[in-house]
């Protein structure tokens, strides 16, 4: 299977790798797994008091476009609200990078894990 550009620039230089302290109050975190591959994804925000996401980190157990997909939305969601967040479509991370069909779970994989951190953070906050 041949990689898009994007996909291998994400997979050699993935942004934002890492960690955030999970109990942290300004932190919200996503965990979410893959029936198809059994691949793994976590992925955290950072959100300031005026409710703008500040930073984003991930950690991804997969393959290559799973790491691309994760590596650009921690670039997306910088800077939007948690709203603003949960309208990122999977469609348009599989188009940026150009994910050929049997890779599109990775993407979807991508959007449930923004959504579950928003959610996570939401919680933490009363909803
Ligand atoms: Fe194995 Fe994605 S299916 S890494
Ligand atoms: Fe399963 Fe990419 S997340 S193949």
């Amino acid at each position: 299977m041949a990689y898009s550009e994007k996909v291998l620039d994400h997979y050699e230089n993935p942004r934002n790798v890492g960690a955030f302290g999970k109990e942290d109050e300004d932190v919200g975190t996503g965990m979410v797994g893959a029936p198809a591959c059994g691949d793994v994804m976590k992925l955290q925000i950072k959100v300031g008091k005026d409710g703008i996401i500040e930073d984003a980190k991930f950690k991804t157990y997969g393959c290559g476009s799973a790491i691309a997909s994760s590596s650009l939305v921690t670039e997306w969601v910088k800077g939007k609200s948690l709203d603003q967040a949960l309208e990122i479509k999977n469609t348009a991370i599989a188009e940026e990078l150009a994910l050929p069909p049997v890779k599109i779970h990775c993407s979807i994989l991508a959007e449930d894990a923004i959504k579950a951190a928003v959610e996570d953070y939401k919680k933490k906050h009363n909803g």
